[in-house]
């Protein structure tokens, strides 16, 4: 029985943030009893990634469990890896609500929560209890009131703070919901954070942890080559290809009509073909010699075969999880486990 079919309707009926939290609320107190189901394990789908070992290759993405409040059940659910996130050094509130709104008809996503977090201090606190046997990442970035310039301060000291709790930290320049984020994409700013960030890994004796880099799905594609440059340059391990997109315009005219232009970012299938189209073209660079984490718009198992034979080494779902619940994950890995 799909309990989620069930309980939707209740939870679609609630403002989609109130949704959320009723879920986080009532999964951490329930999430250390025994599951109902145990997950399917995957032998035949255990792979590396940038030296880590997953059990499978779909992992949830980060901003759903911004503060790593429910690892227990991302494992228990069946999910190969999970990257909690974004944290940012200080503790923020995040943008005024309403910030984040269903677009039911394309089982789409628009956010603009602008990084709401506990902050690095409390959310490694957190990872102290994190499970065993589990890939658990961090994605970080800085907090709103920090200026570009000042940025690499905050990557460097949570990096401190998370990278000796986590298996990998990914960087996170590519959300649009805090302003000016996104220009640190530019290859001079970037080349210039990344060298920043590489000499405190050597710092604290950290050179064998992957870090990857995040990016948005609007950034110009002219810039693939240089940042990949610059990315293995610093002794990266990888990216994330994409973030959510800006381009509201994906939306059916219908959609946009009653939805208003809601400033945010766009995530869910109609972001499918540009993340796709943005990993090949990334690839063409990569050379198969650095890794690449497919995300946006994976809602069934031929997306996630698409994009795993496409070259991506793994990949990531948030908003198909909320349209279809947990048994999503078991739907795309049945899927390719077939083949
Ligand atoms: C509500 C919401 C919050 C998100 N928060 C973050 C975040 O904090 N950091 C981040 O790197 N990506 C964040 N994302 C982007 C997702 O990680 C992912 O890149 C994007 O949603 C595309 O994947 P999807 O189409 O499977 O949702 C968020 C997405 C959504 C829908």
């Amino acid at each position: 029985m799909d309990l989620y079919k069930i309980i939707r309707p209740l939870l679609f009926s609630l403002d989609a943030e109130k949704a959320h939290n009723l879920v986080f609320w009532l999964s951490e107190r329930f999430q250390d009893w025994p599951t109902i189901a145990e997950p399917k394990e995957y032998p035949d789908l255990k792979t590396s990634l940038a030296g880590l070992t997953l059990r499978n290759p779909l992992g949830l993405a980060a901003g759903m469990d911004k503060n790593a409040r429910l690892l227990p059940l991302w494992k228990s659910l069946g999910f190969g890896f999970v990257e909690i996130g974004t944290v940012t050094l200080k503790p923020q509130e995040g943008n005024p609500r309403p910030r984040l709104f269903r677009v039911t008809e394309s089982q789409s996503l628009i956010n603009r929560l602008g990084f709401n977090n506990d902050g690095a201090l409390a959310i490694a606190k957190r990872l102290e209890n994190r499970p065993d046997d589990f890939v658990v990442g961090a994605n970080i970035g800085k907090n709103k009131e920090t200026p570009n310039e000042a940025a690499s301060r905050d990557y460097q000291e949570s990096f401190a703070i998370l990278s000796p709790m986590v298996d990998y930290i990914t960087i996170n320049i590519s959300s649009p919901n805090t302003p000016g984020l996104r220009s640190l994409q530019d290859p001079i700013l970037l080349k210039e954070l990344l060298k920043k960030i590489s000499r405190q890994r050597s710092q604290y004796r950290q050179d064998n942890l992957p870090i990857f880099l995040k990016l948005s799905p609007d950034i110009d594609p002219l810039d693939a080559e240089e940042i990949v440059g610059i990315v293995s340059g610093e002794g990266f391990s990888g990216l994330i290809l994409t973030n959510t997109t800006t381009d509201l315009g994906l939306l059916p005219e219908s959609e946009r009509s009653w939805l208003g232009e809601q400033p945010g970012g766009l995530s869910g299938p109609l972001l499918f073909d540009r993340s796709f189209w943005l990993q090949q073209h990334f690839l063409k660079f990569t050379k198969d010699k650095m890794p690449i984490i497919s995300c946006g718009g994976i809602t069934s198992g031929a997306d996630l075969r698409k994009v795993l034979a496409g070259g991506a080494a793994a990949a990531q779902i948030y908003t198909s999880f909320i349209y279809q619940g947990p048994k999503v994950i078991r739907k795309c890995l049945d899927f390719i486990s077939e083949d």
